[in-house]
């Protein structure tokens, strides 16, 4: 039997009714046999950066919390929106604290990412300038199958806030079937097999 594995899901979006946040939650669903995906905290509660905060008053708790989550996790998730060509600046604010941390969590952990936009694109570029974050914490970014949920309006029943479109379930369920994989032979389980 394949080796069980923790996923840690992140979300970009604060926003109540987030269609990210609704692909998060389906995630438990779609994951393959022997995967646990487990929603990290939302993220609004991540003061903004600031080097005088970090060096007078130490992480805040939020960071520490998720930089001790993701040490936990053999991999992550990020299921974010894009706001204007890019990545939110609330997910870009909480790596920054995170990356701060001793024994840098990123480094080494597989990551996986999807985007989920109201517009036909479906926040590709917001996926595209999270892996150049990633380049520089020494994260193990997953490539392909992509996930990105384009016209999210269409595909999430907005009184239900679940992720309703079939072939949309099918893709992420071969993508994280294809994760689990990559998790499995590049991440920290290979060390310890
Ligand atoms: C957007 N949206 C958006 N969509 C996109 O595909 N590309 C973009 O560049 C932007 N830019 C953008 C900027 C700002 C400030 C907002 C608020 C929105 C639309 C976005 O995809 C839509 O609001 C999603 O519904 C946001 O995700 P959640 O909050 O539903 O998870």
């Amino acid at each position: 039997m394949a080796e069980p594995i923790t996923i840690l899901s992140v979300c970009g979006s604060l926003r109540h009714g987030s269609y990210n946040a609704a692909v998060e939650r389906a995630l438990p669903d779609l994951a393959p046999k022997g995967m646990t995906v487990t929603a990290a905290p939302w993220l609004g509660e991540f003061p903004l950066y600031n080097f005088d905060v970090q060096q007078n008053e130490g992480l805040p708790k939020p960071a520490v919390l998720l930089g001790e989550l993701m040490r936990k996790a053999d991999g992550l998730v990020f299921v974010t929106p894009e706001y204007n060509y890019s990545l939110p600046g609330v997910l870009k604010n909480a790596i920054d604290w995170v990356s701060r941390l001793p024994d840098q969590p990123f480094k080494g952990k597989p990551v996986l990412i999807q985007s989920v936009s109201t517009s036909t694109l479906g926040g590709v570029r917001a996926q595209y300038h999270l892996r150049q974050i990633l380049v520089f914490v020494e994260a193990l970014p997953f490539n392909r199958p992509e996930v990105m949920v384009a016209n999210a309006e269409d595909k999430i029943d907005e009184t239900t806030g679940e992720l309703t479109d079939e072939p949309t379930r099918e893709l992420i369920r071969e993508q994280l079937a294809a994760f689990a994989d990559f998790v499995r032979e590049h991440g920290k389980l290979r060390a310890v097999a």
